[in-house]
């Protein structure tokens, strides 16, 4: 066995879940290959670890202390479906086929036309509502399918992430293998994936209101306060499972040792003890009390909330079809700032019914354009902020690659955003920009992981 085996074999030994007395006895024991130098981080890295993050407070004796792994992994697994699940919509959306199913059924709606007969008569369906009235009257049967399977793959795949969600949580909840904290977040996820349909439906719903045969100039397509409604709570869902899912690893220390091993690999021999000692600097209380850390850490928290926040003002934008407006950057038309941005608030000839300031900001497409690019470009000096001051602050390895990746990824981010606008709106790059702002949330969700303060 090589030094770096025996040392690989003492750093699992000492963070093993199963075993904590050994890990207090293995933590003594000088470990060889270690640098005396440092002082003494295998035992206070283990007594830092000693204690999970989602430890049970309640003492039940049947129930083991902490998550199990599997539940850990089973969480990022539902978190990486919520993640194709936001592509495929943006998808549906971009391609203009979220509107093609104008039925909601749980459980017959999974059974897809089979005859020639049942086909047409799902065709006859759609030409009763506005999209096909209004905008897709030469539409084909064949052009139809197209359309009606975009969003069919939509719901079937929701359907499969409430039942892949449910079934294994409430065989984990039976065999004990959640702590009480971990059964209670499970059971707001569950309701909120449950929500989720319930609120994709009100979204459908509302693009399929004859209303909008009475408006003249009004464009089919459903509320884009109830597609933000539904983009904004998918976000929520994937954030709370990435999280949770990370939150549950580090209890079990899987994550830090996977980290641990492949610096180990990556560096050889030096380069992992120096991995080390930066672990003991993480749980070092000192580090954590300095205000610098702790504003630097809130400061994470403030981006990530950012991010949601800029994500929301981006599903307005595409609710309204308001990048198909002002395809420039960074000039609205004369200025920054559009000349129209009041324009549904103000009275004029052409206006003579104003709508209240508030809603104009909302409901106005330039404002709303105008709006996301405030909060997007707010977003990203936020990001290069947080970066630039990163580099004054001790910081272990991972923290250091999240916030390097976090910045790369806001420059991709930002860079897509202004081409899908400047090239008005393909569907690739529509749907790449979609993807990164999920990308951008689950990088900052990482680098908040990174920063957690370990309890002692
Ligand atoms: C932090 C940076 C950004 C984030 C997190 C972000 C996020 C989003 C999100 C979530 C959407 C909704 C996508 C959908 O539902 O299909 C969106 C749409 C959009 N964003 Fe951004 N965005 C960012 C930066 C930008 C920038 C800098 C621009 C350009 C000025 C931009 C232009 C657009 C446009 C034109 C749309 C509508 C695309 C469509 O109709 O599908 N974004 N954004």
């Amino acid at each position: 066995m090589t030094g770096l085996d025996a040392f690989e074999a003492r750093w699992r030994d000492v963070f093993s879940p199963k075993r904590p007395a050994a890990a207090a006895a293995a933590a003594a024991t000088p470990v060889r290959g270690v640098s005396s130098s440092a002082p003494a981080p295998a035992a206070l890295a283990a007594s830092a670890f000693s204690q999970a993050d989602d430890a049970d407070s309640d003492s039940d004796p049947q129930r083991d202390k902490t998550t199990r792994p599997i539940v850990g992994y089973w969480y990022l697994f539902s978190g990486a479906l919520v993640f194709s699940i936001v592509a495929l919509g943006g998808l549906t959306r971009l391609t203009e086929s979220g509107l093609s199913i104008v039925e909601w059924n749980v459980i017959k709606g999974m059974k897809p036309p089979q005859s020639q007969q049942e086909w047409e008569e799902e065709f006859e369906k759609y030409k009763q509502f506005p999209e096909y009235k209004l905008l897709n009257h030469h539409m084909t049967l064949s052009e139809f399918k197209f359309i009606f399977y975009m969003e069919w793959a939509h719901r079937m795949l929701g359907r499969f992430i409430g039942l892949s969600f449910i079934l294994p949580g409430a065989y984990f909840a039976y065999k004990g293998y959640m702590t009480r904290g971990i059964q209670r977040v499970s059971l707001v996820v569950a309701t909120l994936i449950g929500m989720q349909g319930v609120l994709g439906w009100l979204m459908v719903k509302s693009g399929l209101s004859d209303e909008l045969l009475a408006k003249p100039g009004a464009v089919p397509r459903v509320s884009h306060y109830w597609l933000t409604a539904h983009l904004g709570s998918a976000f929520i869902i994937y954030s709370i499972m990435v999280a949770t899912g990370l939150r549950i690893l580090r209890s079990n220390r899987k994550l830090d040792l996977s980290l641990f091993a492949v610096s180990v690999c990556a560096f050889g021999d030096r380069q992992s003890r120096r991995a080390l000692t930066m672990r003991a600097d993480l749980v070092r209380q000192p580090m954590f009390k300095s205000p610098s850390f702790k504003t630097f850490r809130a400061s994470s928290h403030g981006v990530a909330g950012l991010v949601l926040l800029t994500a929301l003002s981006g599903g307005l934008v595409a609710g309204l079809d308001a990048g198909l407006i002002y395809n420039e950057f960074p000039f609205m038309g004369n200025g920054i700032v559009p000349e129209d941005f009041w324009a549904l608030s103000t009275q004029t000839d052409r206006n003579p019914h104003p709508i209240s300031w508030f809603r104009n900001v909302l409901e106005n497409p330039s404002a709303v354009q105008f709006n996301h690019r405030v909060l997007a470009c707010t977003t990203f000096t936020a990001i290069s902020a947080l970066w630039v001051v990163s580099r004054r602050i001790p910081l272990v390895r991972p923290a250091r690659i999240a916030i390097n990746a976090l910045l790369g990824v806001a420059v991709i981010q930002v860079t897509l955003g202004i081409t899908t606008l400047l090239y008005l709106v393909p569907v690739p790059l529509a749907a790449a920009h979609q993807c990164g702002s999920l990308t951008l949330l689950t990088v900052a969700l990482w680098l908040m992981h990174t920063l957690r303060v370990v309890p002692k």
